[in-house]
């Protein structure tokens, strides 16, 4: 029987993720050793094979079948805004993805002003500007330590993701705005869905059950 393949954002995501599939019975035991460097693990008897991938490449993966389930933030499927099914939400990983700035800056939101944007989410920040606010802006794109941005004068807000708070207020930064709530997703590839719709769907059926208990 051809595995079904699972492509995991690395880092947190993938550990909860694990822990999810270890509740419905499903564990790979070499995925739990921190000193392994492996990218790709199987599980035969669950028919099940696992891979870990960058978070953005996630949906790339599932939309070309490389992978027929991913688990990814649902900050990444906004953004990569690639052509899938989103089944699940996993209640895991929760945040929120937020314009943030100087207190000062809440201004410049206010009376629509054409400030600089800093973001490693432009698709976001660019829908959320232009199609929610109606608020022309310049976008920057950057690839992390975004908070840095409106501290040395390279844009006025940033548009980035909020989980405790504590970057933002380390950094003398407050909320401004709230864009939207996040949290994991699972995605099926497309195709996938219907030539393995039996197996795929009893595995969507058996994490809701988890999620909910
Ligand atoms: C994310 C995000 C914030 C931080 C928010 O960064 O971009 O910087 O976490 O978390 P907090 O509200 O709990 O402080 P990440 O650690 O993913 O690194 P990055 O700088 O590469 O984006």
């Amino acid at each position: 029987m051809r595995p079904i393949t699972v492509a995991l954002a690395k880092g947190r995501l993938a550990r909860k993720s694990m822990e999810m599939f270890g509740q419905i019975g499903i564990s790979v035991e070499e995925m739990n050793d921190p000193s392994c460097r492996k990218l790709i693990f199987e599980n035969k008897e669950a028919g099940m094979r696992f891979f870990l991938a960058k978070a953005s490449d996630v949906p790339t993966y599932v939309e070309y079948g490389a992978a027929d389930i991913g688990i990814v933030g649902y900050d990444t499927i906004l953004e990569e805004d690639r052509k899938l099914y989103e089944v699940l939400d996993l209640g895991f990983g929760k945040c929120r993805m937020c314009v943030c700035g100087p207190a000062s800056a809440a201004d410049y939101l206010r009376h629509n002003e054409l400030i600089r944007v800093a973001t490693k989410y432009p698709k976001i920040a660019r829908d959320y500007f232009y199609n929610k606010k109606h608020q022309t802006v310049e976008l920057i794109k950057l690839n992390g330590s975004i908070e840095l941005a409106p501290i040395v004068g390279l844009s006025e807000v940033i548009v980035d993701i909020v989980e405790t708070g504590t970057t933002l207020r380390e950094n003398g930064l407050d909320v401004l705005e709230v864009v939207c709530p996040l949290s994991a997703r699972m995605v099926v590839n497309q195709v996938s869905m219907k030539l393995e719709n039996e197996r795929i769907s009893a595995l969507i059926q058996a994490c809701r059950k988890v999620i909910k208990a």
